[in-house]
């Protein structure tokens, strides 16, 4: 096992003012060398003090805060180039309302550990488990990962997940510039790309309990921007599944 050097979690937030604290407390005692940066899409709701809080009370804690609502993936990326202009050598994605458990965290980090460049936190791997959703928002979520498993024939069980730990590595090679996703399928996109670049991609089991505090942001703009989107990823990527893989 080799190790990992430094770590950033970044937790996107629009309007998460009642989640934050606790969220940020957690993480600071699942993991406390890593670093947390809270990006914040000017939430009305206060999110963006909130957090400027919590970092005025620990040097450990970071805010990044953008203009206005432009999406999970937007944030990411923001959050991402952040990181990687600071020189973290590790980057987690981790929501806000308390739906990933910190203290899972450590299992994540151990899977980049023993080797792989892209650790998702898989809720349909055994052992994965989802608590309290109600049964229209599970069967929306097994239809996106079914939807994405035939067009685009990736290798993975939860592609969608938001709970993930990236090597920098991974996100230099396989490069934010081209990556345009704004919603939620920012998370297949990514994990396309990293498939696609011959990185090695381990799921490990998690539970993922529903928020009990605030909504979730998923919208009908959400929903068709990720149907469009792997729609086209999997017509423009199958001339190259028919072929198969390439010979050496
Ligand atoms: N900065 C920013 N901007 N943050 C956002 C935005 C945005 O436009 N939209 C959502 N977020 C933040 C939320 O505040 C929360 O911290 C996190 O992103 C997840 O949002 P939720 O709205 O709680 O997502 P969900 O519970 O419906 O969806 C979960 O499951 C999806 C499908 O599996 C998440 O884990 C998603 O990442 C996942 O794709
Ligand atoms: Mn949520």
């Amino acid at each position: 096992m080799e190790t990992l050097g430094r770590v950033l979690v970044v937790v996107p937030t629009y309007n998460e003012r009642d989640n934050l604290a606790a969220i940020v407390e957690r993480v600071r005692a699942a993991v406390p060398d890593a670093h947390v940066l809270v990006a914040d899409d000017n939430s009305p709701d206060g999110t963006g003090e909130v957090a400027d809080g919590l970092a005025a009370g620990d040097d450990h804690v970071h805010v990044l805060h953008r203009p206005g609502k432009q999406g999970l993936g937007a944030a990411y990326i923001a959050g991402f180039r952040w990181g990687l202009d600071a020189g973290y050598d590790v980057l987690v994605e981790m929501d806000a309302d308390g739906s990933h458990q910190p203290e899972e965290l450590p299992k994540l980090l151990e899977a980049l550990a023993d080797g792989a460049d892209l650790a998702i936190g898989s809720r349909y791997v055994p052992g994965g488990k989802v608590v309290n959703w109600p049964q229209r928002r599970e069967l929306l979520s097994k239809g996106a990962n079914v939807y994405t498993r035939v067009m685009l024939g990736l290798p993975v069980r939860d592609a969608t997940a938001g709970f993930r730990a990236y090597r920098a590595a991974t996100l230099e090679k396989v490069g934010l510039s081209g990556v345009e996703s704004q919603g939620y399928c920012f998370q297949v996109d990514l994990t396309l790309r990293t498939a696609r670049h011959g990185l090695r991609v381990v799921e490990v089991p998690i539970t993922f309990v529903e928020r009990t505090v605030g909504k979730s942001k998923m919208s009908g703009k959400v929903m068709s921007e990720a149907l469009w989107r792997i729609g086209l990823w999997g017509v423009t990527g199958l001339p190259k599944r028919l072929r198969g893989p390439d010979r050496h």
